[in-house]
């Protein structure tokens, strides 16, 4: 391999402009927001960086091959295009297109799990814990303890404790646990990937203990990308057999199409067992769609079908994780810390260190959001008290989250290397005056997924 630095595999045909507010504009937008970045209009954006979810480009083929959608109700040629790509990429048996993750998790929980069960997870996305709730589950996460250490290079943060886990199921609890859903790469907490060795052990205890093992896999390019470059032995493999094998390890899987499937909307459940199937599919004709569309188009599928190979080329792989850690290297370059090792979908920003004068309840990370909004029409997103933290019937906070950060997600084939300097730029004029930032409080909050709806006002 030559040192020189490869740029991504791609070129550009077609530009969409975005939005320069002035800073009055800017402070306008966010009040009028109830400084929810949720509740921006995306022309009050310059660079957004809320989510890598459906928010990618697509190819000149993707487009060619959308051209060729078959809108047929049922047995549409697009369905059976989508359907070989997933079954040579998953080699499940059995697979149920749905419009997104989420409903994906509605009908595997609902045909899987029992009122008063657990599912263990190594972090469940916010959308997987609420519909593990919507039914009845409890949802329980389980991360290493090396993810605790947000400034450390273990290369695998992402991992499940294996020996919480075994205790876990050997426990009081072990008959209740009804599901084993590991997320990769983990979103949840600093987008580090599983290691295949961990997720190899995590099928061993499965089987030991006779309970179903699935995996979330909206990122599962990225995991095997990084499992490729980080974990003994996998050097020699292709990021596509990475995935497949990590595929193979579990029962089924549930993927949010929306990030590896390079499209704006699509998702997938891959199954083994035929009465489970059986259970989903009725469902999913009653409530997304026929089982050849689950609720997307012949020509998202076809979409779908292109961008399951482009995104295991492992030159767009290589090229996205560079771009990701050439921005990791300027924000910090910047004085801002970031959570290391940087993995590939999403920087997370320490904002809890960058603001030590502010206390959790004043909100340090959504803070640091709404500054980046403030002084460069950034939208990111909140990942501390605010979303993950423990509030009373006054909205006041009564358990912290673990960490105060703000994901920066990367959408797929969107953003230049200018547009990372320029956030970088932001962040680290934000740096050189931290103390003038003030906190936040809650004025109005929703139960249930509380950062989408929250409403906030300035402390001071
Ligand atoms: N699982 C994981 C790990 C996710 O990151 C997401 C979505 C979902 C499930 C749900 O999928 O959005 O297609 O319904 N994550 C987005 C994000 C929204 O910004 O991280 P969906």
């Amino acid at each position: 391999m030559s040192t020189i630095p490869l740029p991504p595999p791609y070129r550009i045909k077609v530009v969409e402009p975005i939005p320069f507010l002035t800073p009055v504009q800017r402070r306008e937008a966010i009040e009028a927001a109830g400084y929810n970045p949720f509740n921006l209009r995306s022309d009050q954006i310059t660079v957004d960086l809320l989510s890598d979810s459906g928010t990618g480009a697509t190819s000149s083929a993707q487009e060619a091959a959308a051209a060729q959608g078959d809108e047929s109700y049922a047995g549409a040629r697009s369905w059976f295009r989508f359907r070989d790509e997933a079954a040579d990429l998953t080699g499940y048996p059995h697979l149920l297109p749905v419009h997104q993750g989420r409903a994906g998790e509605r009908i595997l929980f609902s045909s899987l799990l029992q009122p008063g069960q657990i599912c263990v997870s190594n972090t469940h996305f916010d959308t997987t814990h609420a519909n593990v709730e919507i039914v009845g589950a409890e949802p329980r996460d389980l991360p290493c303890a090396e993810a605790l250490d947000l400034d450390s290079q273990e290369p695998f943060k992402g991992n499940i404790d294996l020996v919480a886990l075994a205790e876990t199921l050997a426990g009081p609890d072990g008959a209740r646990v009804g599901l084993v859903l590991m997320t990769i790469t983990n979103n949840g907490l600093g987008a580090q990937p599983v290691s295949m060795a961990n997720l190899e052990a995590v099928q061993a205890l499965c089987r030991r203990y006779r309970v179903p093992f699935f995996l979330d896999a909206a990122r599962f390019a990225e995991n095997a990308w990084l499992v490729q470059q980080r974990e003994a032995g996998y050097q020699d493999w292709t990021p596509r057999q990475i995935a497949t094998r990590a595929f193979q390890l579990a029962d089924g899987c549930l993927i949010s199409l929306k990030k590896d499937g390079l499209t704006g909307i699509g998702g997938l459940i891959g199954l083994r067992d035929d009465a489970l199937f059986a259970r989903c599919e009725a469902n999913l004709i009653a409530t997304e769609g026929f089982s050849t569309y689950g609720g997307l188009s012949g020509r998202d599928l076809e979409r779908l079908a292109v961008g399951l190979r482009e995104v295991v080329d492992p030159l767009y792989l290589a090229g996205r994780a560079a771009q990701t850690a050439r921005f990791a290297q300027m924000i910090k370059d910047g004085g801002v810390d970031v959570v290391e090792p940087a993995g590939v979908h999403a920087l997370y920003l320490n904002a809890g260190r960058l603001l030590p004068h502010l206390t959790p309840a004043e909100f340090p990370g959504h803070s640091l959001g709404c500054q980046m909004y403030l002084d460069g029409g950034i939208r990111s997103a909140e990942l501390g008290s605010l979303y993950l933290g423990t509030l009373d019937e006054s909205h006041r906070l009564t358990s912290p989250a673990p960490f105060e950060l703000v994901r920066l997600a990367i959408p797929r084939r969107v953003y230049t290397e200018e547009h990372f300097a320029y956030v970088a730029a932001v962040l680290a004029g934000i740096a050189k005056d931290p103390e003038r930032i003030r906190g936040y409080r809650i004025v109005s909050a929703p139960a249930l997924l509380r950062h989408f709806k929250v409403r906030l006002a300035p402390l001071g």
